[in-house]
């Protein structure tokens, strides 16, 4: 079984350090982020009234990286998805592998983002 491949999206230059910047990629919107070391990717819609969760703020909650929804103020796992405050069970933030490869961005083709 192959897995997917994956996909240069831009150099890590592109994205300042604990800033959001958006990707529009197939039907979707995604917040990228760079944590520093890593890089994480969402979608860019809160679950609470699809706030623009790359305009949030990047910090720590519970031990958890975290962004700020800039609307309501939710705090949203960027590793998960999961809202951790307030704490709900409801829906997740859609979160998409990524990973920097000599100083390039990228994300895996899977097929859950084939949406369009
Ligand atoms: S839209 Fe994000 S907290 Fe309300």
């Amino acid at each position: 079984m192959s897995s997917s491949p994956w996909i240069a999206i831009t150099v890590i230059e592109n994205l300042p350090l604990k800033e959001g910047r958006t990707l529009h990629w197939k039907g979707l919107d995604i917040a990228l982020f760079n944590l520093g070391t890593r890089v994480v990717a969402v979608e860019n819609k809160c679950p609470h009234m699809d706030g623009p969760l790359v305009d949030g703020i990047v910090s720590t909650f519970e031990g958890r990286i975290t962004v700020t929804c800039p609307l309501h103020t939710r705090r949203i796992c960027l590793e998960s998805g999961q809202t951790l405050k307030p704490a709900t069970d409801g829906p997740c933030v859609r979160t998409f592998p990524a990973k920097i490869v000599d100083g390039l961005v990228l994300l895996q083709e899977n097929t859950t983002l084939d949406v369009i």
